[in-house]
């Protein structure tokens, strides 16, 4: 080996120019696994979800907002035991720090808040699409990268930020053709769990860890769930309790259970109450078992699944008024939710509502002589200069060739830089709709 090393080093010097390269390696062509390429017809499918999250967003007046797909890992370290902290894609970088792909917007907007600090005016309405990485078990809908919609309220105690937000998610849906048929959104309040573990005097440093495990009661057995209760130091009275109220559906019976009084089933009137004002009561219902995977929620938590049962979450969100301090901030109220791409898609599908978004272009400009390059060029940057969207036929074609291009593209129109008609400083233009045929001097092009 040390012969070829020095047999590289005397290429290297000599440039190597003439010396024949080993044979290429085929690559694998797919991308790397769980992460997707976005070929022009996904990209206008991206560009049309993305478009709906983005006038959404500003119907309800957030302002767009963005972060580093690239963070420090600390960002995403959580005691709790949370999936997505197993999940991270971490390395250290050539400067030899902890860096992290994110798995979510919420604490980069944190860290955001904190670092604003007194010069940010509350409240503060924020919107983001940006891209997540998670490594996940690949199943319908969750993949190793999504985009994520988040919509967040920060500043505000009251739970009508968080109707606000489930709003604008039923904005949202309705607007893409998804109905409360269709989809519906599973409510409750992580306080509710709070009270019962402050009845059996479970200390508060447990509660998000507790709520970790519940949310898992759906992906792993029930004695597994008990077993991680009772090593999280609960009784076994206090589990049985737990449990007994996670499967309270309706907001009466939570109120029999825990009283009037508590702050859990206040809040959750007030939501109730405040959708029929927005007009989204049929998209709701309690549903105590909901407590969500991520440690920092402390209030109104919520999900929007499939009626049909067959998909992941479509999405989730909730209250989130310590995550600040765990940063070493001071506290601000706030909630929001994550939407991801993925599932979305798979429920249009479902339902046969995915948009035919073809692509489309206002003009095409071709010459039918070779000399007549130049002034195709100069059609094309006239329109191009009005605002227009040209399709420029950079080579001599035959008009076979541009008809058939003009379709797969769906031009609005042909325009036909010719000889005879060039003399008199005009085009040919055929609407391609209409068939209508007409000659036009090029000053007068709109
Ligand atoms: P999350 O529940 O972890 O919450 O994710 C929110 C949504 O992102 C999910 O409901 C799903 O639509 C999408 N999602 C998550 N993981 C994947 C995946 N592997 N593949 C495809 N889609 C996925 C959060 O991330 C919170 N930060 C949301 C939030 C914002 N809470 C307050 N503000």
């Amino acid at each position: 080996s040390s012969s070829s090393s020095s047999e590289n080093a005397r290429f290297g010097r000599s440039g190597s120019l003439s010396s024949i390269p080993p044979p290429a390696q085929k690559i694998d062509v797919n991308p790397p696994k769980g992460t997707r390429d976005f070929p022009p017809e996904e990209m206008r499918l991206r560009n049309w979800l993305f478009h709906n999250f983005r006038e959404v967003s500003q119907m309800f007046a957030f302002e767009e907002v963005d972060f580093p797909v690239l963070e420090s890992e600390a960002l995403f370290i959580r005691k709790a035991g949370e999936e997505i902290r197993d999940q991270l894609y971490c390395f250290e970088d050539r400067g030899n720090r902890r860096v992290a792909l994110r798995p979510e917007l919420t604490p980069s907007l944190a860290r955001l808040v904190i670092q604003k600090g007194k010069s940010l005016s509350l409240p503060l309405k924020w919107f983001a699409v940006g891209q997540c990485w998670r490594y996940e078990r690949m199943t319908r809908g969750r993949r190793r990268e999504h985009y994520q919609w988040n919509m967040d309220i920060i500043g505000v105690p009251d739970v009508t930020a968080e109707a606000e937000l489930i709003s604008s998610i039923v904005t949202f849906f309705k607007r893409i053709g998804i109905t409360a048929v269709d989809v519906g959104f599973k409510v409750s309040s992580r306080k509710v769990l709070q009270e019962v573990l402050r009845y059996y005097s479970i200390p508060n440093n447990l509660f998000g860890k507790v709520c970790i495990i519940i949310d898992k009661m759906e992906k792993i057995p029930i004695d597994e769930v008990k077993k991680e209760l009772r090593s999280a130091e609960l009784s076994d009275e206090a589990i049985e309790e737990l449990l007994q109220v996670l499967s309270i559906k309706s907001l009466t019976k939570l109120e029999e259970k825990l009283g009037a009084a508590g702050e859990a089933v206040a809040d959750l009137k007030q939501l109730f109450s405040l959708a029929e004002k927005f007009g989204y009561s049929e998209w709701i219902q309690f549903d105590a078992s909901v407590v969500r995977g991520l440690a920092y929620y402390t209030g109104i938590v919520f999900e929007g699944f499939d009626r049909e049962g067959k998909l992941r979450a479509i999405c989730g969100g909730g209250r989130y008024d310590q995550l600040l301090s765990t940063f070493g901030g001071e506290d601000i109220p706030a909630c929001g939710f994550g939407f991801g791409d993925a599932v979305i898609v798979e429920l249009l599908k479902e339902k046969g509502l995915i948009p035919e978004v073809g692509p489309q272009v206002e003009n095409i400009v071709c010459y039918l002589d070779p000399d007549l390059q130049g002034a195709a060029v100069s059609v094309a940057t006239i329109l191009r200069g009005k605002g227009q969207s040209v399709d420029l036929v950079l080579e001599n074609k035959s008009l076979k060739w541009v008809f058939k291009r003009a379709a797969r593209i769906n031009a609005c129109r042909l325009i036909l830089v010719g000889s005879s008609e060039w003399q008199k400083g005009e085009v040919r233009v055929k609407n391609l709709s209409t068939g209508e045929q007409y000659e036009i001097k090029v000053d007068k092009l709109e």
